[in-house]
């Protein structure tokens, strides 16, 4: 088996850096294109073997040392009692506005409500067959009801904010709310077989750190000391969380996902020993040339200074539009590169 990525994740001494890419399976791969051609994105995630399948194309095709659910972090949100489209962006059709709309969602059932989240796990564990860890994944509070109740992706997030500095008593009831659900859905995950799992706080960055302490914090601590993990790696990834990093570390997780707005080295130093860290490669890196990707890694590489509890990924999610040689180029550079 290889643990190389779960032994990063405890801090464990490693043969070389495991590498893995946020978003891995998805749209830069024409083997993922050919599967999406015949369904919509809804319908790829709602069939238990097509998104086995697509999950595990970049094992093979890349050679990562994880495996990642294929599903979304709206997934579960969808059951809440909020129709989802994706076009492709998510949206919502009628957004949580007041606290009515928050009394109106429901806790879903979990293998209930999202029997083929907890399907395409168990495929993706006997198909496997311990040749890579598989990561399960959710987003963050925040992130979630930022889609929420913007209905959609946005810019300057007027909406959330507003309620937050309006309405905060809607929004706490709302954070309380997805937050019990997200307890719920990232440790039913767990019991069907994932071995990771990683919280996606894409929009945790655009709060100030005063607000991100007191809006964002303790619903994220209340969610990561409510999971089953004991046996399981919580990967915490906060998106523009640079300047808050020691309150990201507060709210707990074995392992900090950084973005490649920060220098490695000294998240490190500020974040101290006792946590693994992931990341922080410019996803845009993989549009140069082969030889650029290279030094991009090194230097990432050597940012680490072979310090354990690394692993390797991007500092955000594959661009729909890099080529996947060059995905493939990186990894290979990280697999030569790393190994002591
Ligand atoms: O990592 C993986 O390969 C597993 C699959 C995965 C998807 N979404 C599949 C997907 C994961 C981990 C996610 C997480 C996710 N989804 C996040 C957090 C990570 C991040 O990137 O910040 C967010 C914010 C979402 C919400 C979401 N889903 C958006 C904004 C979009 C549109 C993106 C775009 O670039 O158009 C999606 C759609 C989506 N999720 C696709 C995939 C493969 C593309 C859908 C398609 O095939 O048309």
């Amino acid at each position: 088996m290889n643990t190389r990525f779960l032994d990063a994740c405890w801090g464990k001494p490693v043969d070389r850096v495991p590498v893995w890419l946020m978003r891995q399976a998805g749209r830069y791969l024409p083997e993922y294109m050919a599967v999406r051609s015949r369904c919509t994105f809804l319908e790829l995630c709602k069939t238990p073997e097509l998104a086995a399948q697509v999950s595990l194309q970049p094992v093979d095709i890349l050679g990562v040392d994880a495996a990642i659910l294929f599903s979304d972090i709206l997934t579960p949100v969808e059951p809440m009692g909020m129709k989802l489209d994706f076009v492709p962006g998510p949206v919502f059709e009628k957004p949580v506005r007041c606290m009515a709309d928050v009394e109106r969602l429901r806790i879903p059932q979990m293998e209930g409500d999202l029997p083929f989240v907890f399907d395409i796990i168990r495929i993706l564990r006997r198909e496997l067959a311990d040749r890579v860890p598989l990561i399960g994944f959710g987003g963050a509070p925040f992130t979630l009801a930022c889609y929420m109740v913007e209905g959609k992706g946005s810019k300057d997030f007027v909406q959330i904010k507003r309620m937050m500095y309006s309405a905060p008593d809607v929004y706490a009831a709302l954070m309380e709310k997805v937050t019990t659900m997200s307890m719920e859905y990232l440790n039913a995950q767990i019991a069907a077989g994932a071995q990771a799992i990683q919280i996606f706080d894409t929009w945790g960055g655009i709060l100030s750190p005063s607000d991100y302490r007191t809006h964002v914090l303790p619903h994220t601590t209340r969610l990561i000391n409510g999971l089953n993990r004991l046996a399981t790696p919580v990967i915490h990834f906060v998106k523009g969380a640079g300047t808050m990093l020691e309150t990201v570390r507060e709210a707990g997780g074995d392992v900090i996902g950084l973005d490649w707005h920060v220098d490695l080295s000294l998240a490190r130093n500020q974040l101290g020993p006792g946590v693994a860290v992931q990341g922080n490669l410019d996803p845009t890196v993989l549009f140069a040339p082969q030889a650029v990707i290279e030094q991009q890694v090194q230097r990432v590489l050597d940012e680490n200074r072979g310090r354990p509890g690394f692993i390797f990924n991007l500092g955000h999610g594959i661009l729909p539009t890099v080529p996947a040689e060059n995905a493939r180029f990186m990894v290979q550079c990280v697999q030569r590169l790393s190994r002591s």
